[in-house]
């Protein structure tokens, strides 16, 4: 903080990753150009701090998901840089890692697995990791009571309401405890109440440390976040 010269906005890539992940989430002149010729993102240049709550907005079709499938590592750009929590993304070898440990995933379709309970859908994401059976349980369980549905542990997705259901999904992407919640329009589905519930349960796990990036459409929910960065057909707009 002494060097006002280290703005963690314009800081250079190069000192980005010498001093660990001062960055969640750096694009670089990003382009992402669909097969067929859409230009989805065109030259984007954005960072977001760790610890920040930015939410993305703009018009259906800008490329708020396209942004968002790019730091998640579900897509790769076709030019540019995409670097999260210091990793260059487009170098990695082990996207699989990293999608399970770094980042936590809520889309607006929950995804549920339906034929297992409430607790299994959370407990699921947690095999293959160093946990032990009871130490999924006891994690599960913490998760729940964190977003509220204690009590509903041994419910299927299909006896819950949407938000309750996307609840469940916001508890599963933290399982990991990942350092990055991504979120592509998570309320687009649930009734203004249900969705400021959502965003209360967003506002806690970054006020406890996590860094979250939200797409949205709804620009007043988008208020709620430290900052709305806009899109406009492929480009930041402001
Ligand atoms: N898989 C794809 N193939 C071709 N074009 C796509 C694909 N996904 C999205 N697009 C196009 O890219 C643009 C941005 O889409 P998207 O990122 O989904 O926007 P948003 O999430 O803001 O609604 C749109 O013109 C969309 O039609
Ligand atoms: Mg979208």
């Amino acid at each position: 903080m002494s060097d006002p010269s280290s703005s963690p906005v314009t800081a250079p890539p190069s000192r980005q990753a010498q001093s660990g992940a001062r960055f969640a989430v750096e694009l670089c002149d990003v382009v992402k150009r669909y097969p067929g010729g859409v230009v989805a993102l065109d030259h984007i240049d954005l960072a977001i701090a760790e610890h920040e709550f930015v939410a993305v907005t703009g018009p259906s079709g800008c490329g708020k998901s396209t942004l968002l499938h790019l730091v998640a590592a579900l897509d790769h750009p076709t030019s540019g840089t995409v670097r999260v929590n210091g990793q260059d993304l487009t170098t990695m070898r082990d996207l699989s890692s990293f999608r399970r440990h770094e980042v936590g995933l809520v889309f607006q379709l929950h995804n549920l697995l339906p034929r297992l309970s409430v607790l299994a859908n959370i407990e699921v994401v947690m095999y293959g990791t160093h946990r032990s059976s009871r130490a999924r349980r006891e994690r599960a369980l913490e998760l729940l009571s964190e977003v509220e549905l204690s009590g509903l542990e041994y419910r299927l997705p299909t006896q819950l309401s949407g938000g309750e259901r996307q609840r469940v999904a916001i508890a599963r992407a933290l399982a990991n405890e990942p350092r990055l919640l991504l979120a592509d329009e998570p309320t687009g589905n649930l009734d203004p109440d249900a969705a400021q519930r959502i965003m209360d349960l967003f506002e806690k796990v970054n006020a406890d440390g996590m860094t979250v990036l939200l797409v949205t459409h709804d620009e007043k929910l988008a208020t709620r976040a430290d900052r709305i960065v806009k899109m406009k057909a492929g480009r930041l707009a402001g």
